[in-house]
């Protein structure tokens, strides 16, 4: 059991267990849907993890050269890259970093081609199939003008030499009957060019460790696929379900006052600063101990960060006991994208990193101070 009175505030906080646990479910999905999983290092980089993640998983997936650097030295093995465009002046190094390499546009391909293929890097395009589920605009590739793929008018009936893969990305946090439905749209759109390919990455947005996902209905989906399209090797390539629920982001109220009528509890962390997602999706996190909406009758806050961002607050939320100076609150699910999303802003330090081990001891990882501050500005 977690003893968060051990853990310095702000810090992000890990569970070896629960990370241990996600990833079993992966490998599992891996070995019996005969598929690969690799981890999207945008949703999920805490690289102290990665010699547990290596264990389970086939490797990474990255969006830049830094990923790109981070999964080659960190997870020990060559990433699938993918980004909307390649810079000439970095092209040459991601190219020792990766394995794959999916490009959005046929001029980025005809631009990079010999390179990559001269590296022995096998070439893949983006697609937009047009077709996904994703209320949320921020989030949604396929929406009109999306600069998120190729799509289907944009290709003749045989892919140009040297594609020897097709990668789409159109879920976020969606089920296994979303990637059916998705797939079909896929299907019915590129069918014949899947036929022409070695593999087919079917990017993240699959929520596979959230509680009530149906794993066996995902592993019918993908053997369904494999059989009408022997010729392909699936990768997916989650960044969410890598870190979903495996750990918290601790903080300590430093004050609390009564602003017209409403309690707000300021506390040592920034909701724009450290966990921007709230802000942005938004969506209201969930905090140990406290009723999610505001309970008539019982003490009822409002928390506050640190910056000077009128709207960096979030709440209400309710408590049985009222709440005092000092007092510890501790955010749910805080690992995934929050932690490669963290800035500076305001001047206000990032959390530190820690790891909650499997026996019950506690490792701070990582503390930052001015000089990380600093070193983003001159
Ligand atoms: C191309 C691509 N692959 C993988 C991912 C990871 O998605 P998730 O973290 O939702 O699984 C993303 C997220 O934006 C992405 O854009």
């Amino acid at each position: 059991m977690i003893d968060f009175k051990q853990i310095p505030t702000p810090c992000y906080v890990l569970e070896d267990r629960l990370l241990r646990k996600n990833l079993e479910l992966l490998k599992y999905v891996e070995q019996e849907a005969e598929i690969e999983i690799i981890c999207a290092l945008k949703g999920f980089s805490m690289f102290s993890t990665f010699p547990m993640v290596r264990q389970y998983l086939a490797g990474s997936t990255a969006s830049s050269l830094n990923e790109a650097r981070l999964g080659f030295e960190e997870m020990g093995s060559k990433t699938h890259v993918y980004s909307p465009a390649y810079l000439d002046t970095e092209f040459d190094e991601l190219l020792t970093y990766s394995n794959h390499i999916s490009f959005n546009s046929l001029n980025q391909f005809n631009k990079f081609k010999d390179k990559a293929i001269a590296a022995g890097v096998s070439c893949g395009l983006r697609i937009n199939p047009q077709y996904s589920e994703v209320e949320t605009e921020m989030y949604n590739p396929c929406i009109a003008g999306s600069r998120l793929g190729i799509t289907r008018n944009q290709l003749g009936d045989t892919l140009p030499k040297g594609i020897e893969g097709l990668h789409s990305h159109t879920l976020c946090e969606n089920d296994s009957f979303t990637l059916e439905r998705t797939l079909q749209a896929i299907e019915e759109r590129f069918g014949s060019l899947l036929k022409q390919v070695k593999w087919l990455n079917l990017g993240g947005g699959h929520l596979i460790t959230q509680a009530d996902y149906n794993v066996e209905h995902l592993i019918g989906v993908l053997k369904g696929l494999k059989t009408r399209y022997p010729n392909l090797k699936i990768i997916m390539e989650p960044g969410s379900a890598v870190g979903w629920r495996t750990g918290y982001l601790t903080s300590t109220v430093l004050d609390i006052i009564d602003s017209q009528g409403i309690n707000v509890a300021i506390l040592d962390l920034s909701f724009a600063a450290h966990m921007p997602d709230t802000l942005e999706m938004p969506y209201k996190p969930i905090i140990l101990g406290a009723y999610q909406e505001p309970v008539a009758g019982k003490p009822t806050y409002r928390f506050g960060g640190m910056t000077c961002l009128a709207g960096d607050f979030y709440g209400d939320y309710s408590f049985d006991k009222p709440l005092e100076i000092g007092d510890s609150i501790v955010f749910d699910d805080m690992i995934h994208y929050t932690m490669v999303k963290t800035t500076t802003f305001n001047g206000v330090n990032l959390p530190s990193i820690g790891i909650w081990r499997e026996d019950d001891s506690f490792d701070l990882i990582k503390s930052f101070g001015y000089a990380s501050f600093k070193d983003r500005l001159s």
